[in-house]
């Protein structure tokens, strides 16, 4: 089993009847709903909320309920991915583009489990470029002001166009290099007028599960 899977299905096991699933998006977020396919075609009840249309088809497919945000209050746990996480819990997160959805999905979460392979975790953050949302207008403007904050910038494309979220925004990837002060970076970003959201998920997760290629599964 590769290590993604390993992780993923051990999240799995944090779900039980009735409750409320936030789905997360990417390829291990991906096995955690096989999964949840499986068990709910084996009678678990619940139903859950996708953060990306992508994995809102996947749940369709394999028969997971789905529900809008009109009809919870509150989402019992959520399980998604990361790409990169450090030993206090902090992450990187959007390299699928998905992060405003994943945000608003796993602040609205009791208990928000972050699964990922080895290779995910971190000493510090910053290896990964940080991909940040920004709306269409006035995008170039808001790229110098990424760009003023010491990253190297560009915009993300996908089959030589710009690449579209979910919510009709582009993703500014961001190098910073190692984030020293992840809390300062974030109150930078929030105060850039363009910057929808970014890929800093500070004080988030509640739970790390990590799949190692030998088969261990860690939790953190
Ligand atoms: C999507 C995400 C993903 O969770 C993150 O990119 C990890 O993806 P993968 O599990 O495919 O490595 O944040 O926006």
């Amino acid at each position: 089993m590769n290590p993604k899977q390993i992780a993923a299905e051990k999240a799995v096991e944090y779900i039980q009847d009735n409750m409320i699933v936030g789905l997360g998006t990417g390829s291990t977020a991906y096995w955690a709903i096989q999964s949840i396919g499986a068990r709910v075609k084996a009678g678990l009840r619940i139903r859950a909320i996708a953060t990306s249309v992508e994995s809102q088809n996947l749940a369709q497919e394999l028969g997971i309920p789905l529900v809008s945000f009109t009809e919870i209050d509150e989402i019992d746990v959520t399980i998604d991915g990361a790409d990169e996480a450090d030993m206090n819990l902090q992450l990187i997160k959007g390299g699928g583009g998905a992060l405003l959805r994943e945000k608003i999905v796993a602040a609205a979460s009791r208990k928000l489990i972050i699964v990922v392979d080895e290779s995910k975790l971190v000493q510090q953050l910053g290896r990964f470029d940080l991909p940040v949302e920004v709306v269409p207008f006035g995008c170039e403007m808001t790229l110098r002001k990424l760009d003023r904050l010491g990253s190297t910038v560009h915009f993300r494309t996908a089959n030589g166009e710009r690449f579209l979220t979910d919510n009709g925004n582009y993703i500014a990837d961001c190098s910073f290099g190692r984030i020293d002060d992840p809390g300062q970076l974030q109150h930078h970003l929030n105060n850039i007028p363009g910057v929808v959201d970014h890929g800093l998920f500070l004080n988030m997760a509640d739970l790390v599960i990590a799949g190692y290629s030998d088969g261990n599964v860690k939790e953190f």
